[in-house]
């Protein structure tokens, strides 16, 4: 079978903002104790952290990561988890059920951040505390004034400010899960204040407004345009959440989710721009997906997990090649709307809901859906391309017009290559790439991800069952496959 690509090199969507390929760490299961944190660990640096871990992460050059939740934050007191060690309180924590130790906090996050290489994306509690308690958060971490938080660093043993430039202002807080859930305007007079006030301590941040935690949420579409009509000014991002599964057992439609992705951001942008004319306003607001994944294969188990315990294993969602599909998917799909998705947060990063795992005291391994996270993280950096593909399509239940093939073309002018991603969703159809727009420049290599059976993943004794292979130069999309083929210019020109 044949799909017919084309793109045209001045035909940009964008330049790719890096923090598209963020990630997240929360206070939640083993993310952080076990995961990216375990001093008796044989490899564990000066701090704890384990180096195993860290070098997973540093090959996905993760440059922005948000912590401390998610669900977490909006129970959290941040002054539990700053200065001396040994007096730090042991708390219970509501969102997740679990005692959290406090051994890690801000002090160390952002240490461990910056070991990694990544900046740090905060989100405060706007659950149960408010705008005083942000305001404090941000002198704490950023100012270098004489003053009492940003001395209670330096007393802490942090002379030089942190600089967290990203700040979320709350988590979720449209959905009664959330600890101190609010009301669209309950939760937009909060937000607009304590955007004032943390602006007001340091100007140079950039903050999220709470967007809706799903696509589905009744109050969709009523609770952004509240948000922004109180916050426009204030704010600069509006956050989108979304996690996808495969529940019914229908790989074909699953490997359609980021149909759903590309409407709800689509849906987002059209609100924001609503109300930039209801304003009359020059600014655009620019979206952040700050939590976005497969999450499904975990919650049976996770039904079981006995309340009260450190750092539970919860979460742990096993990731299959399908799934390693469709995160493919979503990430075309992200890249395909940076025009105004300029952040993004793969959640998580470690053991809860992600392509890194851990044993606690034991291996490390990357999941199947590491793989496409790594290369649109390593070669999806540039300008995306309009991308047009003439190829078969199918329908689901709930959507017509599904193409096999989804794809995108980045173009990355430092080093004038084009590299191509693209998914063949087709359980049994080869494709025959035919390419245009791409003259002046050669296939150097094609990269592809894909497994005999779909269900096939990683494990701690199978670590590498499913690992991307070099496929040479052919331009064929085997079924079921994720791929990345990348361009240079040819000698001769
Ligand atoms: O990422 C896991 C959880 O999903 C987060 O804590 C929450 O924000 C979302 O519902």
């Amino acid at each position: 079978m044949k799909a017919k690509i084309t793109i045209d090199l001045n035909d940009a969507i964008g330049r790719v903002d890096q923090r598209l390929f963020g990630s997240f760490i929360e206070h939640l299961g083993r993310a952080v104790y076990g995961g990216i944190y375990e001093p008796g660990h044989e490899t564990a640096d000066d701090m704890g952290f384990r180096q195993d871990v860290m070098e997973l992460v540093k090959q996905l050059h993760v440059p922005i990561v948000r912590y401390p939740g998610g669900n977490f934050v909006s129970g959290y007191n941040w002054e539990d988890g700053i200065g001396d060690r040994t007096k730090r309180p042991r708390k219970l924590e509501l969102a997740w059920n679990s005692i959290e130790t406090n051994e890690i906090g801000i002090d160390e996050f952002q240490e461990w951040a910056k070991r990694a290489g990544s900046e740090v994306m905060m989100t405060v509690n706007l659950g149960t505390r408010g705008a005083d308690d942000a305001r404090n958060l941000v002198e704490y971490c950023n100012l270098r004034t004489d003053t009492y938080y940003a001395d209670l660093r330096k007393q802490n043993g942090f002379e030089e400010p942190f600089n967290i430039k990203v700040w979320c202002l709350g988590n979720e807080m449209d959905g009664d899960w959330q600890i101190g859930y609010k009301k669209p305007l309950e939760y937009a007079r909060l937000a607009c204040e304590t955007a004032k006030l943390m602006k007001l301590t340091d100007p140079t941040i950039e903050l999220v407004a709470c967007g809706s935690s799903g696509p589905l949420m009744p109050t969709f579409g009523e609770w952004e345009r509240t948000v922004l009509r109180e916050c426009y000014d204030h704010v600069d991002y509006i956050s989108l959440h979304s996690y996808y599964g495969n529940r019914d057992q229908n790989t074909l439609e699953f490997l359609a989710s980021s149909a759903e992705m590309d409407k709800f951001i689509k849906e987002t942008v059209r609100i924001c721009d609503e109300i930039k004319a209801e304003k009359g306003s020059e600014k655009d607001i620019m979206l952040s997906f700050d939590e976005w994944n497969v999450w499904f294969h975990s919650n049976e188990q996770d039904k079981k997990i006995e309340h009260w315990q450190i750092a539970p294993p919860l979460l742990e969602d096993v990731y299959n090649v399908e799934d390693a599909l469709v995160v493919g998917g979503l990430l075309i799909t992200l890249l395909r709307n940076c025009d105004r998705v300029k952040i993004a947060c793969l959640a998580q990063l470690v053991n809860v809901i992600a392509p890194i795992m851990t044993e606690t005291g034991g291996k490390v391994w990357a999941q199947t859906i590491f793989y496409p996270f790594l290369h649109c993280s390593e070669h999806g950096r540039g300008i995306a391309l309009n991308t047009k593909c003439d190829c078969d399509t199918y329908q689901t239940s709930s959507k017509t017009d599904v193409p096999y093939i989804e794809s995108i073309a980045v173009y990355d002018d430092n080093n004038d290559t084009i590299t191509l991603f693209a998914v063949n969703r087709s359980l049994d159809g080869t494709y025959n790439l035919e390419l245009s727009g791409f003259d002046g420049y050669c296939l150097q290599s094609h990269t592809v991800l894909t497994g005999n059976d779909l269900n096939q993943c990683n494990t701690a004794a199978n670590p590498n069952a499913v690992v991307p292979c070099d496929a040479g130069t052919d331009m064929m999309l085997s079924p079921h496959s994720w791929n990345m083929f990348i361009f240079s210019k040819s000698q001769n020109n």
